[in-house]
């Protein structure tokens, strides 16, 4: 078979290379510490659940939903109204299968093919992918440690920002763990305009913020609809993941568009998840606040327990993930996972896979409660792995 040349785009899986010698050694009887993927491992709540179960029981249901419900719609104009005082219409809601859906559609939505992108590096992987389905250019602007990890506008040249469609921030960041501030937002916004920039923020992570500090929306900005949308998912501050909600809103005409792109291929959102979708966004505030007590409690555990040992991790401001420079004398990060996983049984992600910017670096996904993470500290002590 042929296959088509925009699949060359995409490189290899870089799980798989890690995925295949975790096979090989479990099946020498070895265990591990998975701290690789970030799906989170608390339980959905059981109001969720129910009301999922509830609804699929119902024959009408299972008919093609073709459209978010008004329900639907209705339920996250209240929920950006109490939670970020922002006021929606319903011509500024699209629900996707996911923000990784979602952002892989959009440059088909903005883009031509060779049109220009700009994307973070490090980044979340279907950044790139989504720019490069659409034939699109990424060019890379740094959030590195000599940015403080986050946006400088200062380092994106003119002609660059000039011929640029569009331009993902995403804040608390994945695998940095930094967060942003009203000031690089209200600048983001105005960079956008002078450069006539769509943007596209990603806000997986507006429930997963540490140390006292309140997630915001994009939405809250003056500006932010005419110049862009966020992505708002379900995934992470809920536990939804497997059911796969997200939400684009913000600008009315690019809703439009996005919606005419995925009615070609979608025939709507399985009603009994908009049901569950709902039955989420009505969650207490406190229990979604307990959860982010629960992810801090693993971040200190983590960069805490490492720092102890001799492997100095600053402790990330926000997102499930912990961003840690290899430790001497290592510089490949696929080298020292693999090393990693082989001496001390943990597993983490090589900075690489998160673009040019990546490398010298792993990511730790919370995923596992404190008390593990202290057994992931001590393996890596015994480990010897950090020399000394
Ligand atoms: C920054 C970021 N965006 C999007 C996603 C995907 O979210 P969803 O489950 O809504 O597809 C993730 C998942 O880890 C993420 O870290």
């Amino acid at each position: 078979m042929q296959f088509s040349k925009r699949l060359d785009r995409f490189g290899d899986e870089v799980f798989s290379s890690l995925n295949q010698r975790r096979i090989e050694l479990e099946r020498q009887g070895r265990t591990f510490y998975n701290l690789s993927i970030g799906t989170p491992d608390f339980e959905t709540d059981i109001a969720i659940r129910r009301a999922l179960a509830d609804a699929a029981m119902e024959p009408a249901n299972w008919r093609y939903a073709l459209r978010d419900s008004d329900a639907l719609l209705d339920e996250v104009i209240a929920y950006y109204k109490a939670r970020f005082g922002v006021t929606l219409t319903r011509d500024m809601i699209a629900s996707c299968y996911g923000s990784q859906e979602g952002i892989g559609h959009i440059g088909l939505v903005l883009c031509n093919e060779g049109d220009t992108v700009l994307l973070p590096s490090p980044c979340y992987p279907v950044f790139i992918a989504g720019a490069k389905m659409a034939g699109a250019e990424p060019w890379y602007y740094p959030m590195t440690e000599e940015t403080g990890f986050l946006p400088d506008l200062s380092m994106i040249p003119d002609d660059v920002a000039d011929r640029a469609k569009y331009m993902i921030v995403s804040l608390p960041s994945n695998p940095m763990g930094s967060i942003g501030s009203p000031e690089l937002y209200e600048a983001l916004i105005a960079f956008a305009r002078q450069h006539d920039i769509v943007l596209i923020h990603d806000n997986a992570y507006s429930d997963i913020i540490y140390d006292g500090v309140v997630g915001g929306s994009f939405l809250q900005y003056a500006g932010a609809a005419e110049v862009g949308a966020e992505f708002f998912s379900l995934s992470k501050s809920f536990n939804l993941t497997g059911a796969r909600v997200s939400f684009l809103i913000g600008n009315p005409a690019l809703v439009e568009a996005f919606k005419k792109l995925r009615s070609q291929i979608d025939f709507g959102m399985f009603l009994p998840i908009q049901h569950a979708a709902i039955a989420a966004m009505r969650t207490e505030r406190a229990r979604v606040k307990a959860q982010c007590d629960d992810y801090q409690a693993r971040r200190d555990a983590l960069c805490e327990g490492m720092s102890a040992i001799g492997w100095e991790i600053p402790k990330n401001k926000g997102s499930m993930f912990v961003w840690a420079k290899l430790p001497k004398p290592y510089t490949s990060s696929m080298d020292f996972c693999l090393e990693l996983m082989d001496r001390a049984g943990v597993i983490c992600t090589p900075g690489a896979s998160f673009g040019p910017l990546g490398e010298g670096y792993v990511r730790f996904a919370l995923v596992l409660p404190p008390e593990k993470i202290r057994e992931v500290c001590a393996a890596v002590k015994a480990s010897g792995i950090l020399g000394g």
